[in-house]
């Protein structure tokens, strides 16, 4: 159990959370009883506070608190605290500090437990105005920044810390590796896989309590969240699940091998993959208009599916919605009766089934970390957006199987050059231009193909991405060497906005 000792901290609550996040028993004391209640903890942590050390009502401790034997961290106005209690000085700083700094370990600092696992150089968040100047006696600095002389101070010996930075927000790199390295020293286990588990077999559980007995459908499409919110409920329920991939044809290359590879033979889960190939096809037949390419796709979805559903005899509907898709829709319940949905394109109402969300309270990043704690390969964890109406919203004009062919080879000639390159999406584009050119001295006239390689960190705003050149040559002499109906490759070179990242 950590005891904090809460001087008046913004962030006080974040420091429990933080330390509850590491698996570790936490309570928030007054100063006034931190020296009675703190005899059997197995740590103490100093909170930062508004005031100055040396105001006249500045909140303080026990100096006896010290004596227990009990390892300490004091936290920004903690540390000056801890620094004035045991003989040091705090003075105010040259100038207020709020915000980034960087702190650079002395000497043989990096040997020091509190900053094991830590580089020499870190980015920290700073919010004070005051700072130490003197450190006590059986003190040593161990890192410094720019402005302030001790940002990381430490009695070996008696385990007493001091940083004046806050590990607890996120914008410190390596906050939780400090922290867990202070849970160590007050001799405190800490297994992260163990809590990572805990973490994933809590979601699954309230999905049980959710589902009970009863069955329940998903529309699995190999995205990231549908993917980890159908595993979590096969978890949960096992057989009662079922889960229906709609082959629409307008997948990419490869994706329906890979998906049945991962949830039929490796998950053994209750997958049914629909060929609905032809369906879609017949039904965008003679269609060029983006908007109505899109209505057909979301129509010719919802009939395949429903009819798939309705021998499942589901009560239960599964939706890998996350947190940024419903921020802006009230409630927070597990399950909720159904609406309309982007991801399945509608399901009308009459089918009454009754919501499940496993993940509407994550994040993307949470998403993937629950993925990876569940084992899901890195080539779905890591997968790139892809529209739900496919390929189709890549192809201008008409959708043919012959079009969807050459956009699939030449795809997949993308996806493999740029694997290794971090980006929001990179896809080719069937432009639907046919040019003029020259094949063994043979006129030819064929296909256009685009290549969109984008740099985001939403899905608002975005700029093409600075490929090399060489990089560019490379994707553009395969594609024209590999898919022998396109005879010129161009690379868009426009920004969201005005252009948004799909051509259509
Ligand atoms: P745009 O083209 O609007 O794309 O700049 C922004 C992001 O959304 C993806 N996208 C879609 N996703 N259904 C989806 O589930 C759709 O109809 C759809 N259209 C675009 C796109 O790939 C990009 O990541």
């Amino acid at each position: 159990m950590i005891i904090i000792v809460d001087f008046g901290s913004q962030t006080t609550h974040l420091i429990s959370r933080r330390i509850r996040e590491l698996g570790v028993e936490v309570e928030i004391l007054n100063p006034e009883e931190a020296l009675i209640k703190a005899r059997n903890a197995d740590g103490i942590i100093f909170s930062g506070g508004p005031a100055s050390v040396y105001a006249k009502d500045a909140p303080t401790v026990d100096k006896k608190i010290f004596n227990l034997g009990i390892p300490i961290l004091g936290i920004c106005y903690g540390q000056q605290l801890m620094c004035q209690l045991l003989g040091g000085e705090v003075k105010p700083g040259f100038k207020k500090e709020y915000g980034p700094a960087i702190v650079r370990v002395q000497g043989t600092g990096y040997r020091v437990q509190l900053l094991e696992n830590i580089p020499k150089q870190f980015n920290v968040w700073m919010s004070h105005g005051d700072e130490v100047v003197k450190i006590p006696q059986g003190f040593k600095t161990y890192g410094t920044t720019q402005t302030i002389p001790h940002a990381v101070i430490a009695d070996e010996k008696r385990k007493i810390y001091g940083i004046q930075f806050h590990p607890e927000v996120i914008h410190t790199e390596f906050g939780e590796q400090i922290l867990s390295n202070f849970l160590k020293i007050c001799g405190i286990k800490i297994n992260k896989q163990e809590i990572d588990k805990k973490f994933v077999e809590n979601i699954i559980s309230d999905i049980k309590d959710s589902i009970g007995n009863e069955k329940a459908i998903c529309a699995l499409s190999g995205g990231v969240d549908s993917s980890v919110a159908a595993l979590l409920v096969h978890k949960a329920i096992g057989k009662n699940l079922t889960s229906i991939y709609v082959d629409s044809g307008l997948m990419r290359e490869g994706e329906t091998k890979s998906l049945q590879e991962v949830f039929q033979n490796h998950y053994k889960m209750n997958v049914f993959i629909i060929d609905a190939k032809q369906e879609f096809l017949k039904a965008l037949k003679g269609i060029t208009d983006p908007e109505q390419k899109r209505k057909i796709i979301g129509r010719v979805f919802v009939e395949v599916f429903e009819k798939k559903a309705k021998e499942a005899g589901a009560k239960f509907l599964i939706q890998g919605t996350i947190y940024p898709d419903v921020i802006e829709s009230a409630g927070s319940k597990l399950s909720q009766k159904i609406k309309s949905h982007h991801n399945v394109g509608g399901l009308p109402e009459n089918m009454k089934l009754v919501l499940v969300e496993p993940l509407r309270n994550f994040y993307k990043d949470e998403v993937r970390k629950i993925g990876k704690i569940l084992e899901l390969p890195d080539e779905i964890i890591l997968r790139q957006p892809f529209p739900g109406p496919g390929l189709a919203v890549r192809i201008i004009g008409e959708v043919t199987n012959e079009n969807l062919k050459i956009l699939r080879k030449a795809d997949s000639i993308v996806q493999e050059e740029l694997k290794d390159v971090d980006l929001w999406q990179a896809f080719a584009v069937f432009t639907g231009i046919k040019t003029t050119g020259v094949r063994g001295d043979e006129r030819v006239y064929g296909e256009t193909i685009a290549i969109r390689a984008i740099e985001a960190k939403d899905a608002m705003s975005a700029n093409f991405a600075h490929l090399p050149y060489e990089l560019l040559e490379k994707i553009s002499t395969r594609i024209v060497n590999e898919v022998p109906e396109v005879n010129r490759v161009v690379y868009d070179i426009t920004t969201k906005p005005p252009a948004t990242m799909e051509w259509e």
